[in-house]
């Protein structure tokens, strides 16, 4: 059963079993119907949602924001009463960080789509704590804000926090999404329009047990496995998937499997993609930004359309299902190649993941060699990009909308995996 998160209303807060808490922390989000007023995305997303077996989206975001678990877990209950709260008003949420006590303490994740909401409710003096890929000087007229470089550092200066430990879903108690689970950070590629650090390092199996337990109070079928680029051969632990899929199979009743997300170029290599649906792997999601091999190469991208055409006839073969991510505005891009793959493999394709290239905030990479003027430059969500103009706009645009009309028109009357019994949504 779905429950709903009380839209700018703080969530009831877990209180401690033994000692008084001292502290109030709240892990604000702020909801995606507030930072993005045109619905077309997320109204897709919905109508495709409903015919993924196993594909949940929650009211407010695309999914549970990683930081809150994160920090949750770093802020021991004997000390700390922690409360979520979602700002889908920014009047409400003003009022409440106006009426706060002082020993009360507001955790965010920062990002320029979000930084004009957070710089008003910063202007109400509460005590912030702020972490993210924006320029901290932003913050500098505001002493009562603090700037995290790293989570990590968080224990350093808030009295009764910790090191991270297993993380702490608890604050969405009954949420029904497709939580996060990482075998491996980073990712050995370098394209040069993201921001993911190029050391991979796998993770712990000792913690995999307790990690995957403390996806208790969640209500999900599928997982997303975190690791950047999945089958990565400096991240090998990606074959043991199969036994993380017998820990949540065991923990989790109606646990059906994976999304993992990879390039291509891996998914291509002879017998990958069938292994990965042996150890549970039910969709695939291909960083394909564009099917164009020019433009491919100058955002050093680690594939060529040879290996996407490829990759496709397999998970077409293996009855699996590909989500390809694609980047609108790239300079020069006519998107005949994209609509055309999309065109070909639109059986195995029951939704698309569209961003606009942008040009992130601590990119050290580089070499995109565009203008960076404006914010939408750096906002992958925002059209507008200073090396657009209105007809490029427009043709992006068009090519989305020929994108979303094709994938809808094959899956109106149809659901992924439709042998087995739908998912109650
Ligand atoms: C973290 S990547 C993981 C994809 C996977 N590693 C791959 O390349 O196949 C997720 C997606 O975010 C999008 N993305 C990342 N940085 C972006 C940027 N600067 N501008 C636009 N889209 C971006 C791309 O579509 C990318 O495929
Ligand atoms: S887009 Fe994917 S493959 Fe490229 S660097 Fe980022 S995570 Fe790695």
């Amino acid at each position: 059963m779905s429950v709903p998160i009380p839209t700018v209303g703080i969530r009831r807060g877990i209180l401690p079993s033994g000692e008084r808490a001292v502290s109030r922390a709240v892990l604000v989000q702020f909801s995606d119907l507030l930072l993005t007023e045109d619905s077309t995305m997320r109204d897709y997303y919905r109508r495709s949602y409903a015919r993924m077996r196993g594909y949940y989206m929650p009211q407010h975001f695309m999914e549970i924001p990683y930081w809150i678990p994160i920090v949750a877990s770093m802020l021991p209950d004997e000390h700390f009463r922690k409360e979520l709260m979602v700002v889908d008003d920014l009047d409400v949420a003003h009022s409440r960080l106006a009426e706060a006590a002082e020993r009360d303490v507001f955790f965010f994740s920062a990002l320029d789509a979000n930084v004009e909401q957070l710089l008003h409710l910063a202007s109400t003096g509460a005590t912030m704590v702020v972490g993210g890929y924006v320029d901290p000087e932003v913050f500098l007229g505001h002493p009562h804000v603090s700037f995290l470089h790293d989570v990590a550092n968080l224990p350093d200066f808030l009295p009764g926090a910790r090191p991270r430990t297993t993380l702490d879903y608890r604050l969405f108690d009954g949420l029904q999404c497709i939580p996060r689970f990482s075998m491996s950070s980073g990712c050995s590629f370098r394209c040069n329009f993201c921001t993911v650090p190029t050391q991979v390092v796998p993770a712990d199996p000792a913690g995999y047990e307790a990690e995957i337990a403390a996806f208790a109070p969640l209500d999900f079928r599928l997982a997303f496995i975190d690791d950047k680029s999945f089958g990565d051969p400096a991240a090998n632990n990606w074959q043991d998937l199969g036994k993380v899929r017998d820990i949540f199979a065991a923990l989790h009743h109606g646990f059906e499997g994976f999304i993992i997300q990879t390039p291509p170029s891996l998914a291509a290599r002879p017998g990958f993609l069938a292994d990965c649906r042996d150890m549970g792997v039910r969709y695939v999601e291909f960083g394909v930004e564009t099917a164009h091999d020019g433009l491919l190469k100058y955002l050093r991208k680690p594939f060529r359309t040879k290996h996407l055409y490829k990759a496709s006839q397999t998970i077409r073969e293996l009855g699996l299902y590909v989500i390809p991510n694609f980047i609108m505005g790239i300079p020069g891009d006519d998107y005949k190649g994209t609509v055309q793959w999309v065109r070909e493999f639109v059986d195995i394709m029951p939704a698309v993941n569209i961003n606009w290239l942008a040009a992130h905030y601590g990119n050290e990479r580089g070499h995109l060699d565009l203008p960076v003027e404006t914010f939408g430059d750096r906002d992958q969500n925002t059209v507008t990009k200073s090396w657009l103009d209105q007809e490029e706009i427009a043709a992006g645009l068009g090519a989305v909308q020929e994108i979303y009309a094709v994938t809808e028109a094959y899956w109106r009357d149809r659901a992924t995996y439709p042998g087995e019994q739908v998912s109650a949504q």
